[in-house]
């Protein structure tokens, strides 16, 4: 039998996410718009326990494509709890910095041996200056945005990278022969990730992903992971002086 300190338990500690509020005015709790959350709140401290087997060589992956760049400022936009960062950290880079909304994301990317400078910003509307990086990253993030904040998304990455830099997208791309245990998998994350979160990644995937964003022509390399479903690629401007 639950008895009802369980309950009041319980009702501190949503109280205490500040999930849910209680409103003099309403005279009852309500919950907060999920707009105005940190949507990482609970996931932050199990976000890289819980990936790091599948995410590991994908890590290992940038890092290698980084080591064969020439330019090496390098900016994570959406970096989460910079684990990529902390990867490049621990290969020798100095020159690293990330962005990201989330608090409670960038609270882990700031713990560690390996912690990371990184900032809270809005990746949409950084207030760094044009060209200011030589590598830009964006891991997983685009396919949880609707279609008009990703673009938002990589136009200021392309902005604050170096045109002579490289751009660095690694996210889903479902083409091609992707095994069908794979993607049930996926979509199965990414619906356990938040009703709004599976809603953009469906989206994500019928717009084509990073095909809808970026000109081929930009291209440079292409690595996949995961029964093809995750690529990584790595675009440096085309001839027309363009990413997209
Ligand atoms: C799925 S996580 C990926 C994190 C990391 N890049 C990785 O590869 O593990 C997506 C991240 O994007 C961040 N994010 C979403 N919208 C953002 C925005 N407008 N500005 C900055 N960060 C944002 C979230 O807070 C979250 O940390």
């Amino acid at each position: 039998m639950v008895n009802s300190s369980f309950y009041v338990k319980f009702i501190k500690l949503i109280y205490s996410t500040k999930i849910l509020t209680f409103s003099l005015k309403k005279g009852r709790f309500y919950c907060k718009s999920p707009g105005l959350m940190d949507e990482y709140k609970f996931l932050a401290p199990l976000y890289d326990p819980l990936l790091h087997a599948v995410m590991h060589r994908v890590r290992r992956k940038v890092v290698d494509v980084v080591e064969n760049l020439p330019h090496q400022s390098i900016i994570d936009i959406c970096c989460g709890t910079g684990n990529q960062l902390k990867y490049l950290k621990r290969a020798g880079f100095s020159e690293i910095t990330g962005v990201d909304i989330s608090r409670s994301m960038l609270g882990q990317a700031r713990k560690g041996r390996d912690k990371v400078t990184c900032d809270e910003q809005d990746a949409s509307m950084m207030h760094f200056k044009d060209n200011s990086f030589e590598v830009g990253i964006i891991s997983f993030a685009l396919h949880e945005k609707p279609e008009q904040v990703a673009r938002q998304i990589i136009s200021e990455a392309q902005r604050v990278v170096h045109p002579r830099g490289h751009l660095i997208l690694v996210d889903y791309l479902f083409k091609g022969h992707v095994r069908l245990p794979a993607r049930m998998t996926i979509h199965m994350v990414e619906r356990i990730a938040g009703k709004e979160h599976y809603k953009y990644f469906k989206q994500y995937l019928i717009y084509g992903g990073m095909d809808h964003f970026m000109d081929a022509s930009a291209l440079k390399k292409e690595y996949r992971f995961h029964a093809n479903a995750t690529a990584i690629r790595v675009y440096a401007m085309n001839k027309y002086g363009q990413y997209a």
